[in-house]
Order: structure tokens, then sequence, then C-alpha cells
């Protein structure tokens, strides 16, 4: 979380520092804030809420502002303090003299506050980055050497932190390092930069480097100089960036939600391209770099995820048992890394992450990569944190998602999930021939099935209508949609703050029953297969406690009309396929509930896109 860019050159500082800012909007959005050095003078301009607000102040003292040619900004999302003016970032020292911008968090920084405090710092904020900034000014004091300062600030820090500085009284520099945070440096003509990720800076140059952890660079206009935390000079690894400048454009959407929703049967084509080529010809997975022969004797696969991937992980569980009998176990990063977890060389170990930065997953990896695991990293980032951790690397190419709730890159997530399990079948031999060409078929259908639900959205408008002033919402399914439901659910109080559960129809009647009367909307999702009379039935449980039944099916049976007040309903489908169906269905549900009650759909209160603190 929380956005950093920086810039130094010869153009103006807040002009390239707001762009920067509002293309790292994802990141947070509960204040921000720029420091400049403006005539030999550092200093900050910063506002709570939204940009806009930034935007406004900087408009108004527009005349002064723009004679900076050096400047850092910061994007936050509150860890420690309210989101207010004065925990916005950037931080200072006493004298005013060093400005400071920082994502992650200080894990020591009460003792530190505490020592500094001891001698003579004043604090003004309830943050933790506070205390970079005076660590920094104090070594500033002994050295007269910001690269040297804040080297040795870096020893005393513990935790994650991707950190910018400037000093007043060192022209045209800025400062930066990292440790479990992203950070990218640019390189321009005469103008150099500095940000949490590409496309702060992709406007202005292709040329980037990623900073290993505990680097420090010196960034002026015209050098770039790095070292490491022992100060010994390290290489320049220049890329040349793939990206294309990223054009934020709703394309006439109202939100970036429903563009991306929009989206989706592309992203399916997409997905498949190149790797589905016929039904009979075997899926060619070429980024899963596991030998074969390992791959067919893995005894065991661990999944770790967060949020909205982990939900696309419990699918991927499903499919991978059904096709190949290998056993998985599907965790929540988080609590994979705090317990004792059976992980060796013999696993592969999958972590699954839109982002790619998610603070908890890359912890996993790394602590199964230890083990000796085989890494095999599914991410829309193929340029992340997390990606660069990969033994075998899925990119899942859903194109830049700029919604903080997930929807394409679920989507995109699922189809990896379908090819990965169709190949490992495919290598293992575990399924018969004609059910792999059957999936094959079904899946190249699944794009003209998505868009057949995306132009029948008005009943799903209507239905959202109906329900929009709920208090509380239930989902429920079973077997391999009983994440479509999990998923539904987080759709719904993510961007509408209703009080959303996901539950497997079965447990319904072992306590959230309890919950049922007739204001409780229940919408069981109810695909044909396996688990159809029993969700049924389960539903009709439901309706015997009075609640407010929907049904999102692919069955056209009558009797469904007596049992349910509203029927959302989508193409006929394949079990196994059907929840890159179903979601979308509830996908637009969330979405036109969310607008109806005039939320803000992409940048929903107290979240972030890209959660980069454990
Ligand atoms: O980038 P990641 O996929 O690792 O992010 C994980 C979650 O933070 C994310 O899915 C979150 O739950 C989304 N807001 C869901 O819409």
């Amino acid at each position: 979380m929380c956005g950093i860019v920086g810039y130094v050159g010869s153009k103006t500082a807040v002009d390239i520092l707001i762009e920067g800012l509002t293309s790292l909007e994802y990141r947070g959005y509960d204040s921000s804030g720029v420091a400049l050095n403006i005539e030999g003078k550092v200093q900050l301009f910063k506002a709570q809420g939204k940009l806009q607000n930034l935007r406004n102040i900087v408009q108004n003292n527009y005349d002064e502002i723009s004679k900076s040619t050096i400047g850092i900004g910061h994007i936050r999302w509150a860890t420690h303090g309210v989101p207010s003016v004065e925990n916005a970032h950037p931080h200072t020292c006493n004298c005013g003299k060093v400005a400071i911008v920082h994502n992650g968090i200080i894990e020591n920084f009460k003792e530190l506050k505490a020592k500094l405090e001891a001698n003579g710092c004043t604090f003004r904020s309830q943050t933790d980055t506070e205390t970079i900034a005076h660590l920094v000014a104090t070594k500033y004091g002994e050295t007269k050497d910001l690269t040297e300062a804040v080297r040795l600030a870096t020893q005393e820090i513990e935790g994650a932190y991707a950190i910018a500085v400037i000093h007043q009284d060192v022209k045209n520099t800025i400062v930066a390092t990292r440790r479990n945070a992203p950070l990218v440096v640019g390189f321009g003509e005469d103008e150099n930069f500095v940000a949490s990720d590409i496309p702060a800076l992709i406007k202005y140059t292709k040329k980037a480097m990623y900073l290993d952890d505990n680097q420090i660079v010196t960034i002026t206009p015209n050098s770039v100089k790095l070292i490491d935390i022992d100060n010994n000079p390290k290489e320049l690894k220049i890329e040349t960036l793939p990206w294309e400048p990223v054009a934020l454009s709703k394309m006439g959407y109202k939100h970036f939600m429903l563009k991306e929703i929009h989206e989706q049967p592309d992203i399916v084509r997409n997905v498949l391209a190149g790797k589905l080529r016929t039904m009979d010809a075997p899926i060619e997975l070429n980024e899963v770099t596991l030998n074969k022969e390992k791959l067919k004797n893995l005894s065991r696969i661990q999944i770790v995820a967060c949020g909205t991937s982990l939900h696309a992980a419990m699918v991927g569980k499903y499919l991978i048992e059904d096709f190949c009998g290998i056993p998985v176990d599907v965790e929540p990063s988080s609590e994979y890394i705090y317990r004792k977890t059976i992980t060796n060389e013999n696993t592969l170990v999958i972590g699954v992450s839109q982002s790619g930065e998610t603070a908890d997953t890359i912890t996993a990896v790394r602590q199964a990569k230890k083990k000796g695991s085989h890494i095999l990293i599914v991410t829309n980032r193929p340029d992340s944190t997390m990606a660069r951790e990969a033994d075998s690397l899925i990119p899942v190419n859903a194109g830049i998602e700029v919604s903080v709730a997930a929807t394409k890159s679920y989507m995109a997530q699922l189809i990896s999930f379908y090819l990965l399990a169709i190949y490992m079948a495919e290598v293992k031999g575990s399924m018969p021939k004609d059910e792999v060409s059957k999936l094959k078929h079904e899946l190249i259908l699944l794009p003209q099935k998505i868009d057949n639900i995306l132009t029948a959205k008005g009943d799903i408008q209507k239905c959202a209508r109906k329900f929009a002033n709920s208090k509380d919402f239930i989902f429920i399914a079973r077997g391999v949609n009983y994440a479509t439901a999990l998923e539904g659910a987080l759709k719904l109080k993510e961007i509408s703050y209703i009080n959303a559960t996901g539950y497997t129809a079965g447990e319904l009647k072992h306590g959230p029953i309890a919950m049922l009367d007739e204001s409780m909307p229940v919408l069981s999702v109810l695909m044909k297969g396996k688990v159809y009379d029993k969700i049924l039935s389960n539903a009709e449980e439901a309706k015997a406690r009075n609640a407010r039944m929907i049904a999102l099916t692919n069955s056209e049976d009558f009797k469904l009309d007596e049992l349910f007040e509203n029927i959302i309903r989508v193409p006929d489908v394949m079990e196994i396929l059907s929840p890159a169906l179903a979601i979308v269905p509830l996908q637009l549900l969330a979405y036109y509930i969310a607008e109806f009650l005039g939320k803000d759909v992409d940048q929903p209160r107290n979240l972030a896109k890209s959660v980069t603190v454990e």
C-alpha cells in the first residue's frame, strides 16, 4: 500500500509527481502530499482524502510550486495514525530540511521514537514514518552525506519499507532505498525518476531498474549511483520495459469496474490463445519449468493467496484434485506464514496474486522457497516482486486492473487454473482423452457465453435495485462453486458495505439459518450437476424461514419460479467450468447495488488495490 514517486530534472516536478500519484492511486487514497525544493527551501503540500484535494492545493499555489524541478510525492493507505493532513506524507524533521515518503511499516518505530525524543526530536504525527525523517536528519548531522545518512538509518530500522528522501542542503538529489517493498528507478535524459511502480514513470521512460532489498540509490538529473547496505558499489542493471504508457481510460463506462467486467470475454480469449490450440493437441504451458517426471510424481501441492486470489485458488484446488488426483491445500498466505507448515522439496507451492506485491503471499512463497519447494507464481504482474521469486511463472495477462475490486484478474486466474490443471492431467495421463477434449471445447465457448450474460445485464440491474437496501446478504453454493459464493459475497461487501457472507449450502442449517427472516436475501448458486439437487433442498430450507430467495442458475426448470423471487439465468455450461460464468452476474450485482447506493465503486473506503503490508 501507499505509492511513492520522486523526480529530479529540469521539468516542473509537481506535474510529474501528481501524474505519477494518479497512476499509483490504486495503492491507497486516504491522503496525499508532495515535498518540493522551491528556490532552495523544502516545502510540503498535503491533503486529506482523495488526490483531487491535493491537486486543488497545487493549483492554488501553482505559480510558486511550478518553479521546482525536484520533489517527492506520496499517496497513503493509513497503517499508523488516522488519515489526516498531519499524518499524510511527506514527513520531515525538526529543522524541516529533510523530507521523506515511505511505503511499508517500521516495526521498531516505538523504540526508535523514544530514543529520538530523548535526543530532542519533536514528533508531529502518529506515523511510524516520521521516525525515519528524524533518524535520517540525525545521521545527516553526523555525516553531512545524505546517502550515508540513509544507509546508517536503514541499519537501525526493522520492518518493510521503500523510502525516498530529499534534503534542503543537498541540491538536486533524491536518495531512495527499499526492503520488502517495491521500488523502481526510471532513467531519462537529464532527468531521473523513482517510484513504487512502473505506471508512474512509463510515460517518460522505458529504461528502468528494480532495486533489490537493502540497496540504496542516489539520483541526480545526470547520475544514478547504487550501493548495498555495506557501502559496496553495485552495478546498474537497466532493463528496457516492454510496457506502453498505460491509458487509464474508462472507455465510456461510468466506472473502471464496469469496464473491467466487460473486458472478460476478451481476457478469456487472450489467456487461452497460444496455449489451447486444438481439442486434440496437448495444452502448451512452457511457463511451467517443473520437470515432467517430477510433476508426475508430485505428492502434494500447496496454494497460498489472499482475498479474491484465494477464491481463484480454491477453484484451482478443486480442478487439480479432480483432474489429476494430487492433494491440494489452499491457505490464506497470512495464516500459512505463522505456523509450522509441512512444506518440502517434494511440494509444489503455488502463489496467486493479481498485483504480485501482496506482502503476506510474498513472505509465504519465500518461506516455501527456503524449504526447497518449486515455486509457481500465477500473477497479473510478471514484473512484480513475487514474480521474481518464481521458478515457474504464469502471467495471467488481464492487463492493468484499476478498480480496487478485482474482477477481470479473477477471471484470468480461473482460466489459468483450468489450463494448468488440464496441462498437469495430460502430463500425468490422469484423465480420459475424450473428457479432456470436451473440456477444451467448452473452454473455447466460454467467451461467447460471458458476452451473452453481459448483454442481458439489464435484468441483473433490476434485481440489484430490488435488493440494494438490504442490510445483509447470504450467498450459498456447494462444490466447485463454493468459491463463487465467497467471491460474490466479497465483491458485494467491498463496494457496497452490505454485510454479505458466503456459505457452503450444507452448512446453512448448522448455524447461519438462525439469521434468516423476511428481510434476508439468500442467493443460491444453482448450477446443474452433482450438487444441484442438494442446493435446491438447502434453498427450500431457507424459503421455509421466509428468506428472500434469489437463484443464479443455468437450469430452465419451471419449478424454480415457485421457490425463487428472482432468477438470474446464465447460459448452459459444464458444472466444472461454471465458476467462470457464475461469477459474472455476481460481479454485476455487486456493481449495480453499489452504484445504486451511490458508493465510490472504484475506490471503496478503507481498501487499497495492492496490500503491501503484512
Ligand atoms: O494482488 P492480490 O491478488 O495478491 O491481492 C489480494 C487481495 O488483496 C485482493 O484480491 C482483494 O481481496 C481485492 N480487493 C478483491 O477484490
